[in-house]
């Protein structure tokens, strides 16, 4: 007993040690950010979809809490078109002060890359990665009223009527556009695809029944599946979640490489000062560890990246490999 006694007072000792540590650590890291002279305006956050989609949301909420943090206002400013390549061709050639950043994802900084054969910016190079913002699955729904009761029968009735049916996306190139693209090469079909300026919009569309079905992240079809105005038949993911635990997974529905880890993170203009990075970085990192923030987002489906996964790094490894998946999907493989 007193070996055992002595063990937990030794370890306590020894965690109180840690903690003193990792909080002079924390501090000094602190007074090091506090002293940089930035921002010296307003701060404009891009979001290259339109108002209300999943983009826009996450941008939105994380911006609110970065602003007070940073003590300056953040303006956020939708820049629409071409699958939100317009607007991270406009931010790669902003000036690199800090006072022009843009929420990018999977679409501007993985799937576009592949898909455009010209594109105005080079999504790993143009950029000092910032923060990862979170991950979101991407859910295959439709029409509330579309016929097929579940996978298989979507299946067969999307091939017997590709014809006739319409999916609607937010762009070439964007999440909802390239999700949809994987699920086609999966299925071997090849339906209309419809364009909106995001998928805030699109969504609208299918609630109205002005298209059949379309692939969009977790956060924009929760509000909508809890009032059943859409359904939902497969999260592209490996496992549930628990914001519409009903929903089953692609092994569960029978598609197993039906799979997209869809993602937002923030962006600088490439050459933007490390130390504004590292700025931005820390204002990202208290933003997704404030609680309202945390249960709005996790409420409607979306994961926040542990603090380890939040790093510059850790994107900018996302991006190169994302860019390389859908090269494969883009060619017409699947990986
Ligand atoms: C996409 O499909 O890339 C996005 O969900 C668009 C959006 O945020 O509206």
């Amino acid at each position: 007993m007193k070996l055992l006694g002595g063990l937990i007072a030794a370890r306590g000792v020894a965690i109180a040690v840690a903690l003193l540590w990792s909080t002079s650590a924390w501090a000094a890291d602190q007074d090091r950010l506090d002293q940089i002279d930035f921002p010296v305006r307003t701060v404009t956050v891009v979001v290259p979809f339109a108002r209300g989609g999943p983009t826009d949301t996450v941008a939105r909420l994380i911006a609110g809490e970065m602003a007070k943090t940073l003590g300056q206002p953040i303006e956020v400013e939708n820049v629409l078109g071409a699958g939100g390549t317009l607007a991270a061709t406009r931010v790669a050639h902003a000036t690199p002060d800090g006072h022009t950043l843009i929420v990018g994802h999977m679409g501007t900084h993985g799937s576009a890359a592949a898909l455009y054969p010209k594109l105005g910016y080079r999504p790993d190079k143009d950029f000092e990665p910032v923060a990862l913002l979170t991950e979101m699955p991407v859910l295959l729904l439709a029409r509330k009223d579309f016929p097929p009761k579940d996978m298989t029968e979507f299946e067969a009735f999307v091939k017997a009527h590709t014809d006739n049916i319409n999916v609607a996306h937010a762009g070439f190139g964007s999440v909802s556009y390239a999700s949809c693209l994987l699920l086609d090469r999966l299925l071997g079909v090849d339906p209309t695809a419809v364009p909106f300026n995001g998928t805030g919009p699109a969504l609208q569309a299918l609630v109205e029944g002005q298209v059949d079905y379309m692939c969009d992240q977790i956060v924009n079809a929760v509000p909508a599946l809890r009032q059943g105005t859409i359904k939902a038949y497969v999260i592209a993911s490996s496992e549930r979640d628990p914001a519409v635990p009903q929903v089953p997974t692609a092994s569960e529905a029978g598609l197993p490489r039906f799979r997209v880890a869809a993602w937002t993170g923030l962006f600088a203009p490439r050459g933007t000062p490390e130390p504004i990075v590292a700025k931005l970085n820390a204002a990202v990192s208290q933003a997704l560890d404030q609680s309202d923030l945390r249960l709005r987002l996790t409420d409607l489906g979306g994961i926040i990246p542990r603090a380890d996964q939040r790093l510059p790094a850790g994107l900018a490894r996302l991006v190169h490999d994302e860019i390389a998946r859908w090269d494969d999907v883009a060619r017409g493989s699947v990986p």
